[in-house]
């Protein structure tokens, strides 16, 4: 197994090794520089902006501290100016905090929005670049995790946890600053307040950072159940296998639940507990705080400033204790997210590739040997010559390899020994447009986009023509059927009305292949949906198609073979008879024996 690909099997376990999560911590930290990298003259601005803020926001009990002591005495000596003054000051400080909270406010949210697109943009372009080896191994479910609720996490720890945290913790400094300042005494007592503080807000975070983890985990298993099950929802319903999912898909939500309850009962520990320690610290202000007023060592402004700071204190806590929650989510998707970022594409474009002006479509399988990353080898030892121009027709149990070989050949998958050649150029030199113009392949999931039917039959060539388009959709024999739908060549594929049937996919998928003219062209089991009299039509449009071009068709019904020059019989990744049809049938082999019951099957 690749390096890379181990990475995708780990990141949703939970026991990591200290190497393994060292490497993971390493690439999510590296992600998160890149990320900030752009924005970090606003993180700046915003920072200061937030410090100022705050230290204005905690100057408020202070004034109300001078007015009690100082400015009352003095008004109720009619000497008005302190207390105009202490008015004054206290309504330009909390108006001051508000402006600067209130634009803070939306200028980090256009931070956040700014770093946001540029991870989902990231993602996405990734993701798609990555090669088909990557996208058979992480399944749909988890790359829709990703792009989904990887990205809403660390959206959420953006939105409001980033801001309340670092919010919160300069408000704990500077209250605690002001209040040393004000009362050493008092500060003191804020100080021992910290030490049960300190113990249970480090119990809380070991325990949900355990059960946090758990959460996630139970979450993405129920989520990828879903999406197996809704994916799949044909085969559901046609092995009436709902009870057994909806079994399943109950013991995943029922281990859900109870995780998200052992979360909830733990902050049913803190929250309650930060409020005694809260309220124990006032209380011990206040007693000893009132001591000192009633002896005359303490002014009863100071008293209250202390009894406001250190009920203050205390409030970013819970935010604090949440910050953590999203940030333990949010840093789980982001390590998640890097490992997709990491991951290299398996067939890479080479420095400087090389372009056919006029590719003939002479392949050549030179030595070619191949496993998949994990797997026992599909190809030893493969040697082939398909001249320019040739049709061939590949046959061979299910299994024997023909899609793989097919896929060596559109270049989805390099070979892991030897080389493949197109008119003496070895594919992995080629470039990604040169090959995928050179060489087309069909498949039996003739997928089509949303979209009218004529864009997605001139996705063999952009900027067709409307009449390149009929050439092609006659040229296979799609035409008839598209008049007939409720728009013609302008019906929405996706849209009630355009519907098209899987055999009339094919079709028109065919004429994406023929409109994009190749030089080589594969068609693996692309006829399967068509019935008879629909396949023979194709048939006659196939002759069209392959006219002029290297072709290799693979196919269940041997009607197909007519067509072709020569067939080849694959057996175990080998080629076990190679000769012209006539010859074959004539013969006593392989594909004799074959030909002979395709026909029995016909009568
Ligand atoms: N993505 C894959 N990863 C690992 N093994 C695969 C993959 N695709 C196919 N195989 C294996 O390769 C062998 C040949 O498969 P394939 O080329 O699809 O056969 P055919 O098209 O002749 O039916 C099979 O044993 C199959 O299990
Ligand atoms: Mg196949």
């Amino acid at each position: 197994m690749s390096k890379s690909m181990q990475g995708v099997q780990d990141e949703e376990r939970i026991d990591l090794t200290k190497e393994e999560s060292r490497t993971v911590r390493r690439r999510s930290l590296k992600l998160l520089f890149s990320l900030i990298r752009p924005v970090r003259a606003r993180l700046f601005t915003g920072f200061g902006v937030i410090i100022f803020s705050q230290a204005v926001r905690v100057l408020g009990p202070a004034i109300i501290a001078f007015g009690i002591d100082k400015a009352i005495p003095l008004a109720i000596k009619h000497d008005w100016v302190p207390l105009f003054w202490t008015v004054g000051l206290y309504l330009l400080a909390a108006t001051t905090t508000s402006a600067l909270t209130s634009w803070f406010l939306v200028y980090a949210a256009l931070t956040n929005q700014n770093v946001l697109l540029d991870i989902r943009e990231r993602l996405f372009v990734h993701t798609q670049k990555l090669s088909l080896e990557f996208h058979e191994k992480y399944t749909s479910g988890r790359v829709i995790a990703r792009q989904t609720s990887d990205l809403d996490s660390i959206k959420e720890l953006l939105d409001s946890g980033g801001n309340e945290m670092i919010t919160g913790i300069l408000f704990m400094v500077f209250t605690a600053i002001a209040l040393l300042v004000l009362d050493a005494n008092a500060f003191v007592i804020l100080l021992f307040s910290l030490i049960p503080l300190f113990f249970l807000t480090r119990w809380f975070q070991k325990r949900t950072k355990t059960e946090y983890r758990k959460t996630r985990v139970a979450s993405a298993r129920l989520i990828v159940h879903f999406v197996e099950t809704m994916t799949g929802i044909r085969a559901v319903k046609a092995f009436r296998k709902e009870k057994q999912n909806d079994a399943v898909y109950k013991d995943l939500a029922e281990d859900y639940r109870f995780v998200n309850a052992r979360v909830i009962q733990l902050f049913g520990i803190y929250d309650p507990g930060l409020i005694m320690i809260g309220n124990i610290t006032v209380a011990v202000v206040l007693l000893l705080g009132g001591f000192r007023v009633l002896d005359g060592s303490l002014g009863i402004g100071v008293l209250t400033a202390s009894i406001l700071y250190a009920r203050r204190f205390f409030d970013p806590m819970e935010g604090l204790a949440m910050f953590y929650n999203s940030y333990q989510s949010a840093s789980s998707a982001l390590e998640k997210i890097s490992g997709v970022l990491e991951e290299v594409p398996t067939v890479p474009e080479v420095e400087n590739p090389t372009t056919l002006d006029n590719p003939r479509g002479d392949l050549i399988f030179d030595d070619v040997e191949f496993h998949y990353s994990n797997g026992r080898t599909i190809l030893p030892q493969f040697n082939l010559h398909i001249p320019a121009g040739q049709t061939i027709a590949l046959v061979g149990t299910t299994g024997a390899g023909k899609s793989t070989l097919a896929k060596l050949v559109s270049r989805f998958y390099d070979p892991t020994e030897g080389r493949l050649t197109l008119d003496g150029v070895d594919l992995r030199e080629l470039s990604e447009a040169n090959l995928r113009r050179a060489i087309v392949m069909v498949t039996q999931e003739a997928y089509l986009f949303s979209g009218s039917v004529a864009e997605n039959i001139a996705l063999g060539k952009p900027g067709a023509s409307i009449e390149e388009i009929e050439v092609a959709a006659k040229a296979v024999g799609a035409h008839e059927f598209i008049l007939g739908l409720p728009d013609g060549y302008a019906t929405d594929v996706n849209k009630r009305g355009g519907r098209v049937s899987a055999g009339q996919r094919q079709l028109i998928s065919f004429a994406r292949a023929f409109i994009a003219d190749p030089a080589v062209l594969i068609l693996d089991e692309a006829t399967s949906s068509l019935d008879i009299p629909s396949e023979r039509m194709v048939q006659h449009g196939l002759q069209t198609l392959l006219k002029g071009r290297t072709a290799i068709i693979i196919a269940h019904r041997l009607s197909t073979i007519s067509i072709a020059d020569r067939v080849l019989v694959l057996e175990h990744g080998q080629i076990i008879e190679d000769d012209a049809p006539a010859v074959l049938i004539a013969g006593t082999g392989k594909f004799a024996r074959m030909h002979k019951a395709w026909r029995a099957s016909l009568v």
